[in-house]
């Protein structure tokens, strides 16, 4: 079921997601090469209990930290572990944080130092899909239309879509109903309304789109071992397109 957000629940929606983008402004001037993700991911949990919100992550089906900590070739769900960032690295930063029962969820990739030109070039691509798929958010639209805006440009950058995973609706859970693939055909699946929030999170990769989880029951890495990039923003339908919940304050 898809629900319909009411002004209350919007209000506290746009505090979760504001949150969202806070801690991802503090956290950004600790990424750099020498520290651990495991740190990154206690300085995220502190900022977090300090505004009065939940980290959700922690906890949810067993995942032990607040944030998701993807380096390089992992895609998604990269537990924080006492590897040391070095120069050259991209690392994504996810996380959910819920205020008053509500969710927000934004994932950005990261470098660390100086970084190649094929993984400037993937987060340019990535974070360009993430926003090619927000273009398509208005009333009357479909998933479909997002999830194709998102495939097609991946494609024309010759870059892997990931399809296994895939962005969803949020609201006093952090997984909802509608499922928002990175990939489909436009005029398909649920129609938007005004109310509705989701999340679209394209997740892209260098080379070849297929990945493979770890023992650990969580990490996503390539198969190829290249690198991926990940951007996702909380969404609200409005009347007339959308509004972004957690903007980049960076
Ligand atoms: N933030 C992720 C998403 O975009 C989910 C995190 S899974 C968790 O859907 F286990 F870390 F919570
Ligand atoms: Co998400």
């Amino acid at each position: 079921m898809i629900t319909i957000k009411n002004e209350r629940e919007i209000e506290l929606m746009r505090h979760a997601g504001m949150l969202v983008s806070k801690m991802h402004k503090f956290i950004k001037p600790y990424i750099k090469e020498g520290i651990t993700t495991k740190e990154l991911d206690r300085l995220c949990e502190k900022f977090i209990l300090d505004n009065d919100a939940i980290p959700t992550e922690k906890g949810y089906e067993g995942y032990p930290a607040s944030i998701c900590a993807s380096v390089n070739e992992t895609v998604v769900h990269g537990i924080p572990n006492n590897y040391k960032l070095k120069n050259g690295d991209i690392i994504t930063i996810d996380v959910v944080i819920g205020y008053k029962g509500y969710q927000g969820d934004a994932a950005w990739t990261y470098k660390v130092g100086d970084i190649s030109n094929e993984k400037e070039y993937l987060m340019e691509h990535t974070e360009k899909a993430l926003y090619e798929g927000i273009k398509q958010v208005k009333p009357g639209n479909r998933i479909g239309d997002i999830s194709n805006a998102v495939e097609v440009y991946a494609k024309a950058h010759n870059l892997g879509v990931v399809e296994e995973l895939c962005g969803h609706g949020i609201g006093t859970n952090m997984h909802e109903d509608p499922d928002v693939p990175n990939f489909g055909k436009p005029g398909t699946g649920p129609r938007l309304k005004p109310g509705m929030v989701i999340c679209i999170e394209p997740m892209l990769t260098y080379g070849k789109r297929y990945v493979y989880m770890l023992d650990d029951g969580w990490t996503i890495n390539t198969r190829d071992h290249l690198p991926a990039a990940h951007y996702e923003h909380t969404v609200l339908v409005t009347e007339d397109g959308y509004e972004i919940l957690t903007p980049r304050l960076d």
